[in-house]
């Protein structure tokens, strides 16, 4: 059971070390690569997301900050705030956490964010050319499903990937990187939704699955083939009464059924979580590295 599992902790562990060492470089030169994370209205989620971001931030020699604001927040009231994020020289990295609330429009939002500042890889000018095949930033969850995969030896060139959702975070983005000629990329995808006809047919060819379509433990053991590399991106909240909580936590992965089958997984939690926050602080760092050369 143990080699099939994917540490995604470790995985983090390993990247924030070697984002270390290039931090400490940069502060030699006199810049401290900055974070800041703009939180609107009070998802719980949402808030343990954006204070791991900041823990993992401080953790790593990153200034986090977040700045939390009330529901009723007025779209112009955050476009001013944003705006002033943009033109501060210590703010390397924005993030708008999403989601954001209702009367807001998010993608129009996004477009406030200066390019050069958004580490979440959101911006329609870096979703451009990341397609293009000439990225900026990843956006941090598909690119740590790539790191993932590059962790633990397995390539993708002229395999079979089928991606199970197309959300704007995950299975869309993730679409069009794993379909690059990159090094480490280079597949053949397939992306299942809720217009897909048959899923299972196309699961049970994937050499490599990716769900991550929000269906608490959707994927089962009977639709996967046997040595297949399964990458779960879900993160239910599922109504338990017997917990303390009230809640337990799962993936869109039938983690039990699908184990005998599989020839690696990542758990939830302890899978991909750790390492998009890992590919978080990876493009911070990047952001003040594209400041430093664009001004000498
Ligand atoms: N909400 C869920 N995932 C993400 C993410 O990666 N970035 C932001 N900004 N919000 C999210």
């Amino acid at each position: 059971m143990q080699e099939k599992l994917i540490d995604g902790k470790a995985i983090a562990r390993k990247i924030k070390t070697e984002l270390k060492e290039e931090i400490e470089e940069l502060k030699a030169q006199g810049i401290t690569p900055g974070l800041t994370a703009v939180l609107v209205g009070d998802d719980p989620a949402s808030h343990i997301y954006v204070n791991n971001k900041a823990k993992a931030c401080k953790k790593t020699g990153i200034n986090g900050e977040v700045i939390k604001l009330p529901k009723e927040t007025k779209a112009e009231e955050l476009a001013k705030i944003i705006a002033e994020l943009n033109a501060r020289d210590d703010v390397h990295g924005i993030l708008i956490q999403s989601p954001l609330p209702k009367h807001i429009d998010e993608l129009g939002m996004i477009l406030n964010v200066d390019p050069l500042k958004d580490v979440d890889g959101f911006h329609p000018m870096n979703i451009g050319y990341m397609l293009l095949g000439s990225p900026i930033f990843l956006a941090c969850t598909p690119f740590g499903v790539i790191r993932i995969l590059d962790d633990i030896g397995v390539d993708p060139k002229g395999k079979k990937v089928v991606i199970l959702g197309r959300g704007n975070i995950v299975g869309k983005p993730l679409a069009a990187m794993m379909m690059q000629k990159w090094e480490g990329c280079n597949a053949t995808v397939t992306v299942c939704h809720t217009g897909t006809s048959n899923i299972i047919d196309e699961t049970k060819q994937a050499d490599i699955i990716v769900a991550a379509m929000g269906m608490p433990k959707f994927v089962t053991g009977d639709m996967i083939k046997e040595g297949a590399v399964v990458i779960d991106v879900g993160v239910n909240r599922v109504d338990d009464p017997s917990k303390k909580k009230g809640y337990y936590l799962c993936g869109d992965v039938d983690f039990d059924s699908c184990l005998e089958k599989v020839s690696k997984i990542t758990p939830v939690p302890g899978g991909v979580g750790p390492i998009t926050i890992a590919m978080l602080l990876y493009n911070t760092v990047r952001a003040a590295k594209l400041k430093l050369v664009n001004q000498q």
